[in-house]
């Protein structure tokens, strides 16, 4: 005892105070599942089942869902997270209640100027903006995508050709990363970008260092969210405000360098036409976008594009790479799905 610091008994009450409370605080919440008798890995005192992570995501749920079924609960920091793998169950999710259920996404609150994009809006807000953004998607709109698509393709060959025709190593993203970009940007507000033969165009660098997000900022946000206001005051964001901003200014000179007399049947396009101003009802005035969140909505389909295609582009690469009979299966299927529509062009060295 003589060897504890002196402080007085008020003092010590209060730490001990603070202690208990800090402690409690850091496990408040990790009850939720087990009351609701969903299993799930045992929560850590703040950090909740994130300790357990595996770097490649899918490796941990494969355990996890052995372990626990399909459906378990785990606990990213101190919030409750429901993992689902039953495909009824999701169905359920993202299609059937979607619209009256499920509107909300994961929102880290601290989005900075893109606080407006589809998927941090909730509620109605969302609901309007997925209501304008869905048209887009139709088979009928991809399909006029497509010759977009298969320009950009031809693109991506064209440069992957030499490397391939010299047994170059090559960097599949370097490749992936600026395809899908310039299809984006042309699908989304008709322009080339041709990333793909400027690899340093800064698109691709702030595409990718958008959603670096600082650890410690996510750490603290999320162990301790009622310091959220006062941050937001503060302006920070978890969300890198130069590669923002980058993107809104990119999208907004498009949008103001558009002909008014030449529309254009793209996405940005489709947004513009969806802003009722002279539309004096008011229950009108809220069908549409207003002029902020169209160049959030563009600029966040530039940037879910980008780092999506290419992390899937490259596992698919991965994957026929490790296993040439797949790989040999799934040229036979397209070649008879598609007959004399894809030349050899298209398809370098499969039947190698
Ligand atoms: C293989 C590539 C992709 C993957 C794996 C992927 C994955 C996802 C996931 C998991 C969500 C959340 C769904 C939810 O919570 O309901 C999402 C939402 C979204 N994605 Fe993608 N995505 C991909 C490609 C794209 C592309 C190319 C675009 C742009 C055209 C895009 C735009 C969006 C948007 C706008 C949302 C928000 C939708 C909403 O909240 O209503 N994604 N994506």
């Amino acid at each position: 005892m003589a060897s504890l610091p002196l402080f007085s008994l008020e003092t010590w009450i209060l730490l001990i105070t603070f202690i208990c409370l800090f402690v409690a605080y850091g496990s408040w919440t990790h009850g939720v599942h087990e009351k609701m008798g969903i299993p799930g890995p045992k929560p850590r005192m703040y950090l909740g089942s994130i300790n357990r992570f595996n770097k490649v995501y899918y490796i941990d749920d494969k355990e996890c869902a052995q372990m626990y079924g399909r459906v378990w609960g785990t606990y990213e920091l101190r919030r409750p997270m429901l993992a689902v793998m039953e495909p009824d169950m999701l169905r359920s999710i993202l299609v059937k209640e979607c619209f009256n259920y499920f509107t909300n996404r994961r929102d880290l609150r601290l989005n900075g100027d893109l606080y407006d994009i589809v998927s941090i809006a909730e509620d109605d807000q969302w609901r309007r903006i997925r209501n304008i953004f869905t048209p887009n998607f139709t088979s009928g709109r991809i399909k006029e995508m497509f010759g977009i698509m298969k320009h950009h393709s031809r693109k991506l060959i064209d440069k992957l050709r030499p490397k391939v025709d010299n047994n170059e190593v090559v960097e599949v993203k370097s490749f992936f990363g600026p395809y899908g970009m310039d299809v984006m940007a042309s699908c989304s507000m008709g322009v080339d970008m041709d990333s793909i033969n400027n690899p340093s165009h800064p698109l691709l660098a702030h595409a990718s260092n958008l959603f670096n997000i600082s650890i410690p900022l996510f750490l603290l946000q999320g162990c301790f969210p009622f310091i959220i206001p006062l941050l937001k005051l503060l302006g920070v964001s978890l969300i890198q405000k130069s590669s923002s901003a980058f993107f809104r200014t990119v999208v907004e000179k498009v949008r103001a360098e558009r002909n008014e007399s030449s529309p254009q049947r793209d996405i940005l396009q489709h947004l513009v036409n969806s802003k009722t101003v002279d539309d004096s009802r008011e229950e009108k005035q809220k069908e549409g976008l207003n002029e902020h969140e169209i160049i959030s909505q563009i600029s966040i389909l530039l940037m879910a594009g980008y780092e999506t295609t290419a992390s899937a582009l490259m596992f698919l690469a991965y994957n026929m790479a490790r296993n040439p009979e797949i790989m040999k299966r799934l040229q036979k299927e397209i070649d008879s799905t598609f007959p004399n529509k894809v030349g050899d062009k298209f398809l370098p060295h499969f039947n190698d």
